[in-house]
């Protein structure tokens, strides 16, 4: 059955058996609680969550792509409308750019695992409500756990305030590092703004030597 049903079902309080050797999917999970899942677990409760309105407004849910064992873990806010469509974070105009803006730091893509907060598109992109992130946030929490990154990488002001959990503006949040209960965050400039304003691109990239210096990648570049 496929992870999407089977996850749907036991979302409902569908119990469902699976073939002797398949990895069952736990009910906790499927309902929402992803706190322990591994990773098939914890894909499957994406793509089939119903938590809040937007699974109905969503083409497929964005998980997230990249190297599960990546030492830099980078974070948006919630998937636009080519990501909606293709079921990959930031591979639009914007996505172009962190491309770019990631490979000057000296990584390809599929070295870094790169999600978002929300894993379903807004209409119209407007900025996610505080119950759609309170929904979607364990998800990316545990995703943090299992990539266990040395340095996250939060692109745009949403990203920061609602995973830091502060209200301060992006201008204040970056150039220099915060603490997640042990892990060290950068904050930067998302590139969809810096597509409108490349003046400021000089900043953003004053963000990730920072982020590569925590790393002990200050040369790599
Ligand atoms: N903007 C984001 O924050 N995330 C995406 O995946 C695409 C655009």
């Amino acid at each position: 059955m496929p992870a999407r049903r089977l996850a749907l079902l036991e979302a409902m309080g569908v119990t469902v058996y699976t073939r002797r050797g398949a990895r069952p999917v736990p009910a906790a999970v499927a309902g929402g609680q992803p706190e322990t899942a591994g990773w098939p677990e914890l894909a499957a409760a994406v793509a089939g969550c119903t938590l809040c309105a937007l699974h109905r407004t969503r083409t497929q849910t964005v998980f997230g792509t990249g190297d599960r064992q990546a030492r830099l873990m980078v974070v948006g806010e919630a998937p636009g409308a080519e990501e909606d469509r293709q079921g990959e974070p930031f591979v639009g105009r914007a996505g172009q750019l962190l491309n770019a803006m990631l490979r000057a730091a000296g990584f390809a893509r599929s070295e870094v695992f790169i999600a978002n907060v929300l894993k379903c598109r807004p209409p119209d992109n407007r900025d996610p409500t505080s119950e759609e992130v309170a929904h979607c946030l364990p998800y990316l929490r545990r995703q943090l756990e299992l990539v266990s990154p040395r340095v996250l990488l939060c692109v745009g002001r949403i990203a920061a305030q609602r995973l830091l959990g502060v209200e301060e503006p992006l201008g204040r949040l970056r150039g220099r590092v915060h603490d997640l209960q042990g892990l060290p965050v950068v904050v930067t400039y998302h590139p969809a703004y810096l597509l409108r304003a490349p003046t400021e691109k000089r900043k953003a990239w004053a963000d990730l030597q920072l982020a590569m210096r925590l790393l002990g990648d200050g040369d790599r570049a």
